[in-house]
């Protein structure tokens, strides 16, 4: 019999903890990202142990959203990897500009930075009016957060030159308003966006998606979770439609690998063939 070293088995009881209590799942996220974000976590919290941070969790239920931050990631930023940008306007709209209406998926979508992304860049493309984004996360707070269309404009202004190498077409600022130090995205863009709670572990599909993006997701996934994933996106394409996934992140794990063709070379951008 294997003899695990105590932190594992301190972490082990820790997701198990978690998800008997909660319901959310971390079981198949990959170990070294998950045992540096429980460090950061305990940070937070002034614990000094992993089992004593398992303690706070199950007996105080603010610590939870806290927890799925750190260990979620909910980090993001806009025209994050331009040259998926650059791909999804330059080879996916063409396509999308035949359809009468379109459907978008983005999954983990974190704070909103990818959403308000997607927005601009269709509004630039003329494609806005007819399509509806579904906007999914697992993490409710960050959701809060995407839904309001904020931030602040020192950050605005580092997303600048992504947006110009992804293909932009004016200035970030076009598209918001400033008031002091915080920027608010046009509320229009945000019209046709449906912001939900959605878990990649537990949830079922959507359907009919011209296009899914998850980025950044999948890396914290072990193979069995990110072949879940990759069915459930695969049930949710349409024929014919776009998986555009994070420049780390590939088809790899997918059962469905053959039935998608990449759709330029170095992005993780595929086209559902069969
Ligand atoms: C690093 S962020 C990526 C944000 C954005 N897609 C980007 O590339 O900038 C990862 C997001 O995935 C979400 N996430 C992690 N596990 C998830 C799951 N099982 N189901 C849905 N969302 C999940 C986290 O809450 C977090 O907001």
């Amino acid at each position: 019999m294997d003899i695990q070293s105590l932190e594992d088995i301190e972490v082990k009881l820790l997701l198990e903890a978690v998800s008997l209590r909660y319901g959310y799942d971390f079981r198949e996220y990959t170990a070294a990202p998950l045992r540096r974000s429980i460090l950061t976590g305990m940070a937070g919290e002034g614990v000094s142990t992993i089992s004593a941070y398992q303690d706070r969790l199950l007996h105080d239920t603010s610590c939870l959203q806290r927890f799925l931050s750190t260990v979620g990631v909910s980090v993001s930023s806009m025209f994050r990897e331009p040259d998926t940008w650059r791909c999804l306007r330059d080879d996916v709209v063409p396509h999308l500009r035949t359809y009468p209406s379109i459907r978008v998926w983005s999954v983990g979508c974190a704070t909103g930075e990818e959403v308000y992304s997607l927005a601009i860049a269709l509004q630039e493309e003329g494609l806005l009016h007819k399509t509806s984004i579904y906007a999914t996360d697992m993490n409710e707070d960050a959701l809060a957060v995407a839904k309001a269309g904020s931030c602040s404009v020192e950050r605005l202004r580092s997303y600048e030159s992504d947006y110009l190498r992804s293909g932009g077409h004016s200035s970030l600022s076009t598209f918001f308003t400033s008031s002091g130090r915080v920027a608010r995205l046009k509320r229009d863009l945000l019209h046709n966006v449906t912001f939900a709670q959605h878990n990649l572990v537990t949830d079922t599909s959507f359907n009919d998606f011209h296009l899914i993006i998850c980025t950044n997701v999948l890396i914290y996934f072990r193979p069995t979770l990110q072949q879940r994933a990759h069915r459930l996106f695969y049930d949710s394409i349409i024929r014919s439609g776009f998986l555009a996934l994070g420049q780390r992140e590939s088809l790899v794990f997918a059962p469905e690998s053959s039935r998608y063709h990449q759709v330029s070379d170095g992005v993780s951008v595929f086209r559902k063939v069969r």
